[in-house]
């Protein structure tokens, strides 16, 4: 059951020494207009709210939240609406940005007041969060156009005082899983290329990927999170539901650029999983 806000936080205004900034990243949400409607036999919006009464439980410090895209699935005012109206019970500020699935003006129509919003960058005490979108009209695979790679840059320049996070939905580097790794973003040269030149990113945050996901580009933490639905298989090169049960990733941000992180899932699968499924 969905409450009206979280516990209240620590009241401060960003990181300071003594205390890290902590986000939460909920990703791949797939909620449609109608929330019993299933996707490989999980009705979405169910197993998105289980993950937000996890967060609700275990998380209630959390400064702000990432959603990383594929926010719902059909693209519909409904969903996002719906979506908004729970998203604004966690009390913080949630960033959102677009997946492939979404249509990014519906989403940023509906996903832009109060608590809710989709800044190209935020800023909270040393710390600034650059959100990328990486979508193409009706492709599944991912693209940084020129515009985006601008506003990285521009954002990059503006915060150099800062620590930084850079967020995609769509993932830069191999995750291992042929059939995932075609969806990839396409230009990762021209995307690295900037980031080369910028030793205060401190990590990049992808969706799109349905599993967990920690590694490095040099010294940047590269992170992929558990869809809120279903999951994929780590490391297969065909299409494969993983069994286990839908989560989030935490992270907490140190001054000191440090990048602290996990993963922490639904104690058991909320609903049977269709396995006959051939894809998504
Ligand atoms: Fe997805």
């Amino acid at each position: 059951m969905i409450q009206d806000n979280f516990p209240p936080a620590r009241l401060r205004g960003g990181a300071t020494q003594a205390t890290p900034l902590r986000l939460l990243q909920l990703t791949d949400c797939h909620l449609y207009a109608s929330p019993e409607r299933r996707l490989a036999g999980l009705r979405t919006q169910q197993t998105f709210d289980a993950v937000l009464e996890l967060a609700r439980e275990e998380f209630h410090t959390t400064d702000l939240v990432l959603a990383t895209g594929d926010l719902v699935h059909d693209a519909s005012k409904e969903g996002y609406r719906r979506l908004r109206r729970r998203l604004e019970t966690i009390g913080r500020p949630v960033y959102c940005l677009p997946g492939n699935h979404d249509i990014p003006e519906v989403m940023n129509d509906i996903m832009n007041r109060g608590k809710v919003t989709s800044p190209e960058s935020v800023r909270h005490g040393n710390w600034v969060i650059i959100l990328l979108d990486s979508t193409v009209a009706g492709r599944e695979g991912g693209h940084l156009r020129t515009d985006q790679l601008e506003r990285l840059e521009r954002n990059l320049e503006a915060h150099a005082d800062c620590h930084a996070v850079i967020t995609l939905h769509h993932h830069p580097v191999p995750v291992g899983s042929a059939w995932m790794d075609r969806m990839a973003l396409d230009n990762p040269t021209d995307f690295f290329r900037i980031v080369d030149r910028y030793p205060r990113i401190r990590a990049i945050v992808c969706g799109h990927i349905h599993q967990e996901f920690d590694g490095y580009y040099r010294h940047v933490r590269l992170l992929g999170a558990p869809s809120t639905c279903v999951q994929f298989t780590p490391r297969l090169d065909q299409f494969s539901l993983d069994l286990v049960p839908p989560g989030l990733r935490w992270i907490e941000l140190g001054a000191d650029g440090s990048v602290d992180t996990g993963i922490r899932r639904l104690a058991v699968m909320p609903e049977e999983l269709d396995l006959s499924v051939g894809g998504y």
